[in-house]
């Protein structure tokens, strides 16, 4: 049975490897060879000790856990109360762990955020950013019911430019 539980800070380490671990296949070509290879791990650890130290007032960090995986985290997300104006709540990260994909992990926390959200901060659309040749979190996104309606380019850890497309749930209230 998968659980699901609030991050505290001691979690940074674990989170920080998943996410390293994630980038590193989902993000193959996407971003520079010389981060994915060399930073990769030190900036997420880095990363991850600053928000769960420092967290700001709308952060929400959830992770997931299984009996079936006792060696560590299998998925976790991050996301950020009204984080804009017209496109609301960002869904700053979501990730399963890349053993354990297409086994409902990512539909569970992506509800699970949907519903902190309702809860959290009412009538608040929900978005994030993949980047545009993410096509597998593209088509999870479509599946769950998002509708790209933006774009961008981010600037990436690594030093390069990478497009992206925004995503947003105008009824994030289906994913309940
Ligand atoms: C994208 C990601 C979070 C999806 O999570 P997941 O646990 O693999 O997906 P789930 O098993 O929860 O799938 C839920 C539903 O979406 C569907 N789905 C999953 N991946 C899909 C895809 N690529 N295309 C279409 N549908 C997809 C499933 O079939 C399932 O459908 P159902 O509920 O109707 O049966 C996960 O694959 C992942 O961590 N990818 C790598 C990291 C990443 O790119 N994160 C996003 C960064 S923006």
């Amino acid at each position: 049975m998968i659980r699901l539980r609030q991050a505290h800070r001691d979690d940074a380490a674990s989170i920080a490897e998943l996410h390293a671990r994630s980038w590193r296949l989902a993000y193959q070509g996407l971003l520079s060879d010389a981060y994915l290879t060399r930073e990769l791990d030190t900036d997420r650890l880095n990363d991850w000790t600053h928000r769960l130290n420092t967290p700001e007032k709308n952060q929400y960090v959830i992770v997931a856990e299984s009996d079936e995986a006792p060696e560590g985290l299998i998925g976790f997300a991050c996301a950020y109360g009204a984080f804009d104006e017209q496109a609301g709540t960002l869904l700053e990260n979501l990730h399963a762990h890349p053993e354990y994909k297409k086994t409902g992990i990512g539909k569970l926390l992506l509800r699970h955020i949907a519903q902190w959200n309702a809860h959290h901060y009412p009538g608040k659309l929900l978005h994030l950013w993949v980047l545009t040749k993410n096509t597998p979190a593209i088509g999870f996104y479509r599946h769950m019911g998002a509708v790209q309606d933006a774009e961008a380019l981010w600037d990436a850890p690594g030093g390069t430019q990478v497009p992206e497309l925004r995503f947003t749930w105008y009824e994030p209230g289906k994913l309940l």
